[in-house]
Parts: C-alpha cells; structure tokens; sequence
C-alpha cells in the first residue's frame, strides 16, 4: 500500500510544488484549497503523470465544520496519512500596527494558526490511531524575527513555532514526527496576495536577487519527510543565498 501525504493549499506555490515531489516519490496525495478548478487540475495532473491516487477537498481551513467535516467524511483507507504539511497560509497586507486592517489580521489569524490547528487536530488523531505520522508545519522567517509592518503575520508564524514545539512534545509518546520549515523570500502568489492582486508591487519584492521557489521549498519538505524513522529533523530555517535577515537582502 502506497503511504499517503495530506498537504493543505495545494492549488499553488510551495503546497502545489509539494504535492508534484511527494507523487514523483510515489504517495498517493489528499490536497486541500478554496479554488477547486485549480486543485482539480493539479489531481488530474499527478494522477495522469505519476499514476498516483489524489483526492483533491476543496475547502476554506478557516471553517471549522468545513474542515472536520470534509476531513471525517474520507474513507477509512485514506485515514492513515503518513505525512501532513501544514502549508495552507497567507499574509495580507503591510502596515504600521496603527494603520492595520482588523479584516486582514483576521484574515491571517484564521487561516495562519486557527486554521492549522483544526487540520491538526484531526490529523493527529488518525495518526495516534495509526501508530505513526510526520506532521511538518509551513512557518517563516517572520516566526523568528520581527520586521517593520510585519506585526500581525510575524505573530502568527512565531505562534507556528511555538505550536510545532508544542506538538512535538504532546505527540512524542506516539513516535509522531513533527517538524517545521521557516522560509524566508519564496517567489509564489505569496505577495500578490499580501498586496491583494498588485503584481507590479508583488514583482518588486523579489528584484535584483534570486529568490527560493517554491520547488526548492518542497524539495527541503521531501529531504525532512524521507529521513530514517528515528530521525525527526525539528526546525529547518531555509533563505535564498542573498538574503540574510528579513529585512536584509543583497540587491544587485
Ligand atoms: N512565499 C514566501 O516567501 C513564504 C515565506 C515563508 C513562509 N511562507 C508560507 O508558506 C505557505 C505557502 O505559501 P506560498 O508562498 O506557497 O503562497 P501561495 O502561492 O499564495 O499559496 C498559498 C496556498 O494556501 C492556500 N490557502 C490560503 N488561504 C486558505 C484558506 N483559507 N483555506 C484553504 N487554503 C488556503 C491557497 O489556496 P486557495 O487560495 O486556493 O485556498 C494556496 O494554495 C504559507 O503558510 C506561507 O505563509 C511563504
């Protein structure tokens, strides 16, 4: 029997380059995400391409029926996840915590921690059931410092770091790997959703440097995945080679 990876926001970025490298490695995959047109088309890809099963669930991580819900009504088979990545996350807006969006943090809230926590909470249930399981939770640099009008997602991804020490010592006397990834500038729909569709002021995030894509992030996820099973790599912070801090990179 094939193992399974459960990767949440899937239709794009590092959750969509996640689900090309677990099917390559032959994983039968359950991917999540609000656009269903997009998730479907990313099924019906890796189905065609690695002959893979894919149960592609379209919903909002915010929705806690929602998510319970859909999650419950999968088939016992597809229960037994082997791998989870928390993936699903967005930033929204950039602003002095005075002139801040209450929607947009929000926004963040839910999907960043609130979010996660319903999906995990299912999920490591099934993998105390089934005696094992790699939860590997998406974090960012913006979980290990904090930088100008990066208040409300900094905390939400400082609240992920805190969470995935939390889980791993609640789920060590179940041999439950959990692990996260801090990236730091990943080109992906990232900043056109931070800046909420303007893709000229998106595009300036990554000029004159090289920024990780979002291949390289799931290509590190694989690399943590596939350790030996008494390994648990614990946290991993990953930057583009001209970056140093979040708010240093060396621009040409
Ligand atoms: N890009 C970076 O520089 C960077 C750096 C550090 C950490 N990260 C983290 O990496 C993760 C992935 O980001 P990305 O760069 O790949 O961004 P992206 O290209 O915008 O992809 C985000 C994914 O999350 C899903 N998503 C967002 N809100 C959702 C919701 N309410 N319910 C269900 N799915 C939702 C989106 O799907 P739908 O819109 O279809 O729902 C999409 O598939 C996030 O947690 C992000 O915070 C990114």
């Amino acid at each position: 029997m094939s193992k399974i990876a459960l990767i949440t926001g899937a239709t794009a970025g590092i959750g969509e380059a996640c689900a090309h490298v677990f099917a390559r490695e032959g994983y039968n995959l359950i991917l999540t995400g609000r656009r269903e047109d997009r998730l479907n088309k990313v099924a019906s890809y890796l189905n065609d391409k690695y002959n893979v099963e894919v149960t592609a669930m379209s919903f909002d991580v915010r929705n806690r029926a929602e998510v319970i819900e859909n999650l419950n009504e999968l088939p016992a088979e597809w229960k037994n996840v082997d791998v989870l990545v928390n993936n699903a996350g967005l930033s929204q807006g950039l602003d002095p915590i005075q002139k801040g969006d209450i929607d947009d943090w929000e926004t963040m809230i839910d999907t960043n921690i609130k979010g996660l926590l319903y999906v995990s909470k299912v999920v490591s249930n099934w993998m105390i059931d089934n005696g094992k399981g790699h939860i590997i939770n998406l974090g960012s640099i913006a979980g290990k410092e904090v930088y100008p009008n990066g208040n409300v997602y900094c905390a939400t991804k400082h609240a992920v770091d805190a969470l995935n020490k939390g889980m791993r010592a609640d789920l060590l006397p179940f041999g439950i790997r959990v692990t996260a990834v801090h990236p730091g500038a990943v080109e992906t729909e990232f900043s056109e959703v931070r800046f909420k569709g303007d893709r000229e002021r998106a595009k300036k995030v990554y000029d004159g440097f090289e920024p990780l894509i979002a291949q390289d992030i799931a290509e590190t996820i694989w690399f943590v995945a596939s350790r030996p099973a008494h390994v648990n790599i614990n946290d991993l912070v990953i930057m583009p080679t001209a970056q140093a801090t979040a708010t240093n990179i060396f621009r040409h």
